[in-house]
């Protein structure tokens, strides 16, 4: 198979993708508002963990990009939880791509401690071989929740997916750190966002 060409339109994907997310946060730093958008990041999938994920799902190859949908991904990672409500919005709202499915991890946070809000969309991309519909996967978060997954991922790989249970226990308990945080910081955003409101009226 030649994996480059098959890459390439989720690579144009994934910088796409890039450049509109932060065209969104430089908007509202132009307009001196709160940008619900902290920091983007994207990736394509390494051959590798393709092939890895097939093997495990039972996908032929000829099926892998209408049953893989995290091939492009793009991460935003926001300051607070209802920022990431905010960006979900501005998302749905838009014009440049359909959603597929939308898997909301933070009201319902998997058995791991994992949270984060997933969209699945379908990105129309133009090739050399004309327009191309592909799927890609954005994680919306906080930097909390970041930095939690982050962390497990790490764990996941070493233990390559069999963290001890003493270590998952721990795991679970910064998730409800993390999940704390998160809270905390909502709280504190409230009182800003009020002293700011007190400091335009004078
Ligand atoms: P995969 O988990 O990718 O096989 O696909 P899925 O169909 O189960 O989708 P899901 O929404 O569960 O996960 C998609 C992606 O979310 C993963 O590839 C990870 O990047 C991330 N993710 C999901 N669960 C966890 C988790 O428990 N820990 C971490 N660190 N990341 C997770
Ligand atoms: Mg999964």
């Amino acid at each position: 198979m030649n994996w480059e060409a098959i890459i390439a339109p989720y690579a144009q994907v994934v910088e796409e993708l890039k450049v509109k997310l932060k065209g969104m946060r430089r908007q509202f730093e132009y307009e001196a508002r709160h940008s619900p958008i902290e920091f983007i990041t994207g990736r394509v999938k390494p051959v590798q963990s393709i092939l890895e994920k097939a093997e495990k799902r039972q996908i032929p190859l000829e099926r892998i990009e209408e049953e893989i949908q995290d091939i492009a991904g793009v991460r935003v990672v926001c300051q607070f939880v209802d920022d990431i409500y905010t960006v979900v919005e501005m998302l749905r709202s838009r014009k440049d791509f359909s959603i597929i499915e939308e898997k909301d991890y933070i009201s319902d946070k998997k058995a791991s401690g994992y949270r984060s809000f997933h969209m699945t969309i379908e990105y129309p991309v133009e090739t050399i071989h004309g327009n191309k519909k592909v799927l890609a996967e954005i994680q919306i978060r906080t930097l909390a929740m970041n930095f939690w997954a982050t962390n497990e991922h790490s764990l996941n790989y070493k233990y390559k997916g069999r963290i001890p249970v003493d270590l998952k226990k721990r795991l679970q308990r910064a998730a409800e750190a993390a999940f704390k945080l998160d809270e905390e910081m909502s709280k504190i955003k409230t009182e800003v966002q009020e002293a700011q409101r007190i400091f335009h009226r004078k």
